[in-house]
């Protein structure tokens, strides 16, 4: 059991939790994950260790409601307990000394992003972040990125912060500017990954992605988590979750993530019919 010490909403339907786990908080790297359940009758869910405090033996999950178990985390109060957390999970991101790194982070993305960028910068890389969100009111760890990076640029889909458009026409604006950084690493929704490796293949620019398939046993053994890199079949949860983006099978992903929409609809439905019941929940949240 591992208790939540904090639950804070940090935008629309997204929220941070610190969650004890002091194991985990001593040995997690940047590019690692957790994978939790909230009581014995819960999903296995993977997410992304977004920062961890050794000292305190606690570490901190960026999560975005979007269906059944992530809904229900934002009921639970300080106090609470999760029934496990395992981890650290998957390979860490491997960092190196490269020159001029771009970090881009798309929406819930900007979460794993954010210790990347750190251990990217702590490894002596010129450090710059491209961040994208729909809207300004959806965008989440500025001030923290701009901490740890050398220049930030943000991105909204609506014009309503930062420049209009996506995090795609800021990177080309970069390598237009600047010329071409010496890597990227990208962080976020499956069609901007995939945009994203497109633009810097063009440009023969090495990148990274980190890949969120459908997971459940975290270890290599289900096969849920199977996608095709370079032609040949890997599992995210032991050989990534980071890939050569140029080599990722992306439309392949897409598809395989929408597999159990139905599955998930209906979960979630009876998730809401059972909170009202119990009066958990005032506001609809769908
Ligand atoms: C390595 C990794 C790290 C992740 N880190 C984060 C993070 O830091 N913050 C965050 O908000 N989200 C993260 N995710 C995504 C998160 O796991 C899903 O949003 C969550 O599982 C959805 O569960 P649900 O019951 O709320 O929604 P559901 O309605 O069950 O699912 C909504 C969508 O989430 C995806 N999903 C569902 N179940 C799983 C599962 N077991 N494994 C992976 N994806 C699933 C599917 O695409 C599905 O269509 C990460 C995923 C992976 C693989
Ligand atoms: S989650 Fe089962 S093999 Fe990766």
């Amino acid at each position: 059991m591992n208790r939540i010490l904090e639950n804070e909403v940090l935008a629309e339907k997204i929220n941070r939790y610190v969650i004890e786990a002091p194991k985990i908080a001593q040995r997690r790297k940047a590019g690692q994950f957790v994978i939790i359940r909230i009581d014995e009758r819960g999903e296995r869910i993977p997410l992304t260790i977004a920062d961890a405090d050794p000292e305190q033996g606690t570490i901190t999950l960026i999560v975005q409601a979007v269906g059944k178990t992530t809904t229900q985390m934002t009921l639970l109060k300080p106090g609470d307990y999760l029934l496990d957390v395992v981890g650290p999970l998957g390979a860490p991101t491997h960092i190196e000394r490269f020159g001029t790194a771009v970090v881009v982070g798309g929406g819930i993305g900007i979460a794993p992003a954010h210790p990347i960028a750190q251990a990217l910068k702590a490894a002596g890389n010129t450090v710059i972040t491209i961040l994208g969100a729909r809207s300004k009111n959806l965008l989440i760890l500025e001030e923290e990125m701009r901490r740890t990076s050398d220049e930030v640029i943000v991105c909204t889909d609506d014009g309503s912060y930062g420049m209009k458009g996506l995090v795609t026409h800021a990177l080309a604006d970069l390598i237009a500017r600047r010329g071409k950084p010496d890597f990227v690493f990208a962080v976020g929704p499956v069609p901007m990954m995939k945009y994203v490796s497109l633009l810097t293949k063009e440009h023969g620019i090495p990148t990274m992605v980190s890949l969120n398939p459908i997971m459940i046993d975290g270890t290599g053994m289900c096969g849920g988590c199977r996608v095709t890199v370079g032609g040949e079949m890997r599992f995210a949860c032991v050989d990534g979750p980071d890939f050569d983006g140029h080599q990722v099978d992306f439309d392949e992903l897409m598809k395989r993530q929408a597999f159990y929409k139905e599955q998930e609809r209906i979960a979630f439905e009876r998730m809401l019919e059972r909170c009202r019941a119990e009066g958990l929940l005032q506001a609809d949240p769908s």
